[in-house]
C-alpha cells in the first residue's frame, strides 16, 4: 500500500469498501448459510449409496442455492439477544456452571429418548419394516408389524435382525426356512425360497428383557450388506384422568383461583363481581399476607399461607385444590363484568384439543410466540417474540400463540403438568410458559374480557403493596432471578 500513489489508493480504497459493503449485505444470506447447511446439500457420495457407480458416466449437475428457501433454515446460533454482547448470567459462578451441567447431564440421560434419534432408511432395500409406531409393554411381546421380503429371486437370502434391550424369535416354524439364534439378541433367517421367507417374516417376535435401558428399543435389519434400523417404544399405556362434566354447567366445570398479598379489597372486590354473574361457582385464594384477615363467602376456599412466600408459590397451591376439569386463572385486582363470559372459554375449550386459552384485559392480550434457539456450550437461548402463530380453526377471533395474558381458563391436569416453580416469587410470567412450551397447547382469545382495577383505596396499603413490589423489582432481584433461570433451564440468554 505504502508504494501506491494516491491516484491508485483512492480508487483501491473506494473498491475495497464497496467489495466490503457488497459482502456485508450479501452476508445476510452467506452468514444464512452456514457451512453445515451447504455441507448436507452437496453432492456427496455416501456409505449407503450402493449404486452410485452406475451414475458415475452422468456429468455432474449445475447446483444452485434457492435464496428464498435457504434463508427459512436454521442459521446455527443467531441467538445473540438483540445483539448485545451480554455476559453469561453464571459467567461468575464456576461452581454453579459445575453443578447446572452435572444436572443437565442427568437430564439428558433419562429424556433423550431412543425414538428422537434420526432414522433413516437405505436405498433398495427389499425388505419392508415399520418406521414408528410399534409399542411393547415392558418385559412383553408383540409381533413386529410390517415385516416383509419382497425379492422374487431363488439365491441363497439371509436377513439379519438384532436388538439391545430384548430377545427375538418367531412365533411360527416355516419349511425351506433356517433360523439362528432364536430367543437371543440377534436373529439370523436363511431361505432360497423368497415366499417362505416373506412368511416368516410375519411371524418375528420381539420380547422385551429391560425396561429401564432407555426407553426404546433399537432394531437392526441386515440383508446383503444394507441395514435399517427401527424402533420399538417400551412404554405402559397412559391411563387418561377424565372429569364428570356433570350437567355441564359453569360451576361444574370450572374453579377460579386467585392469589393476593395483603390487597384485601381487592380480592374482596373481584370476589363480589364474580357472585354477580356466577353465584355458585367455587373461588380459591391462595394468600401470604401479614397480618391476615378472613375472606369468607359461599364456596370461597381460603388458604394461609407464610408471609411472602410469593406468587407462584401461591399459585401452585391454588392450582392443587382444584378439583373441575377446568381452572380460571385471574389476579386479584381483576374484575368481573359483563363480558367475562367464561362459557366463550368453555366453548373454545371443548370445542378443540386446546389445553389453555387467554384472554383480554382491558384490551391487553400478550400474545407472545416463545423460540428456543440450538444449545451452545452456554445453554440455550430463548427469544420472545410478538404476536401468533395463526387462528384457531372454527374459531377466527381466537389464535395460536405461546404466551398469554394472567387471565386465562386451562385444563387443570395440563397446567399440573407444568406447575408453577414456587423458586419465582415476584417477578414470573413468561416463566411458566417456557416451561410449559411443548406441553401446552395455548390459544388467545381477544373477545372475553375482564377489567382491572389497579389501585388500592387505602394509599397507605397501597405504597406498602408497592414497595414490596419494588424491593423485589430492584436489579440485584433480577440478576438473582436470571441466574436461577440460567441454571434451571440451562439458558445463556433470554432476548425480549
Ligand atoms: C448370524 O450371522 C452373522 C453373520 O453371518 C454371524 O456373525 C452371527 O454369529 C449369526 N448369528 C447367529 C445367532 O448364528
Ligand atoms: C350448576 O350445578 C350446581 C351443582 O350441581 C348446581 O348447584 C347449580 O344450581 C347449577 N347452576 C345452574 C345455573 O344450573
Ligand atoms: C376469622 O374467622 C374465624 C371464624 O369466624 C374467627 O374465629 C377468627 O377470629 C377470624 N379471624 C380474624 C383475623 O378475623
Amino acid at each position: 500500500m505504502l508504494l501506491l500513489n494516491n491516484q491508485i489508493f483512492f480508487p483501491c480504497m473506494t473498491i475495497l469498501i464497496l467489495i466490503t459493503v457488497m459482502l456485508l449485505f450479501s452476508g445476510i444470506t452467506s452468514r444464512g448459510l452456514p457451512q453445515q447447511v451447504m455441507d448436507l446439500l452437496s453432492y456427496r457420495k455416501q456409505s449407503g449409496d450402493h449404486y452410485l457407480d452406475e451414475q458415475a458416466n452422468f456429468d455432474e449437475p449445475r447446483q444452485s442455492p434457492r435464496d428464498d428457501v435457504m434463508k427459512l433454515l436454521p442459521h446455527g446460533n443467531s441467538c445473540n439477544c438483540q445483539g448485545k454482547p451480554e455476559r453469561h448470567p453464571l459467567a461468575d459462578d464456576k461452581d454453579a456452571w459445575n453443578r447446572r451441567e452435572h444436572e443437565y447431564q442427568q437430564h439428558v440421560a433419562r429424556f433423550s429418548m431412543p425414538e428422537n434419534k434420526l432414522v433413516i432408511s437405505q436405498a433398495n432395500f427389499p425388505l419392508s419394516y415399520p418406521t414408528q409406531g410399534v409399542r411393547v409393554h415392558p418385559l412383553g411381546t408383540i409381533l413386529i408389524p410390517g415385516l416383509t421380503f419382497q425379492k422374487q429371486t431363488t439365491d441363497l437370502h439371509k436377513v439379519m435382525l438384532s436388538c439391545q434391550h430384548g430377545t427375538l424369535n418367531t412365533a411360527m416354524e416355516i419349511g425351506d426356512v433356517q433360523t439362528e439364534g432364536l430367543g437371543t439378541k440377534c436373529l439370523n433367517i436363511t431361505s432360497r425360497n423368497p415366499m417362505a421367507l416373506n412368511i416368516q417374516m410375519k411371524s418375528i417376535s420381539y420380547t422385551n428383557t429391560h425396561y429401564l435401558l432407555g426407553d426404546a428399543e433399537h432394531v437392526t435389519l441386515e440383508y446383503g450388506g444394507q441395514i435399517a434400523e427401527f424402533l420399538i417404544k417400551v412404554q405402559h399405556p397412559q391411563l387418561p384422568r377424565l372429569y364428570d362434566s356433570g350437567t355441564g354447567n359453569v360451576s361444574e366445570l370450572v374453579t377460579i383461583i386467585t392469589k393476593t398479598f395483603i390487597r384485601y379489597e381487592k380480592v374482596r372486590n373481584l370476589i363480589t363481581s364474580i357472585r354477580k354473574f356466577y353465584p355458585d361457582i367455587r373461588i380459591v385464594v391462595a394468600d401470604d399476607s401479614e397480618p391476615w384477615q378472613n375472606i369468607t363467602g359461599w364456596k370461597v376456599d381460603h388458604y394461609k399461607m407464610p408471609f411472602g412466600v410469593g406468587w407462584f408459590a401461591g399459585r401452585n397451591l391454588a392450582v392443587s385444590q382444584v378439583a373441575t376439569k377446568y381452572l380460571l386463572w385471574v389476579d386479584d385486582d381483576f374484575v368481573f363484568t359483563t363480558d367475562t363470559k367464561l362459557e366463550e372459554f368453555l366453548t373454545v375449550l371443548e370445542g378443540t384439543t386446546l389445553d389453555m386459552v387467554g384472554g383480554s384485559v382491558t384490551g391487553n392480550t400478550f400474545q407472545r410466540r416463545l423460540h428456543i434457539f440450538p444449545e451452545t456450550e452456554g445453554g440455550f437461548c430463548v427469544k420472545r417474540l410478538g404476536g401468533s402463530y395463526h387462528k384457531v380453526p372454527g374459531f377466527p377471533r381466537c389464535v395460536i400463540t405461546d404466551l398469554v395474558i394472567n387471565f386465562f381458563m386451562a385444563k387443570t391436569e395440563r397446567v399440573r403438568t407444568v406447575g408453577f416453580d414456587p423458586r419465582l416469587s415476584r417477578i414470573a410470567h413468561t416463566e411458566f410458559f417456557i416451561d410449559g412450551l411443548g406441553h401446552l397447547q395455548i390459544a388467545s382469545c381477544d373477545y372475553v374480557k375482564i377489567g382491572h382495577s389497579r389501585n388500592l383505596q387505602d394509599s397507605t396499603l397501597q405504597k406498602q403493596y408497592n414497595s414490596f413490589r419494588e424491593v423485589h423489582n430492584n436489579p440485584g432481584f433480577k440478576t438473582q432471578a436470571l441466574k436461577n433461570l440460567a441454571f434451571k433451564n440451562r439458558l445463556t440468554c433470554m432476548a425480549w
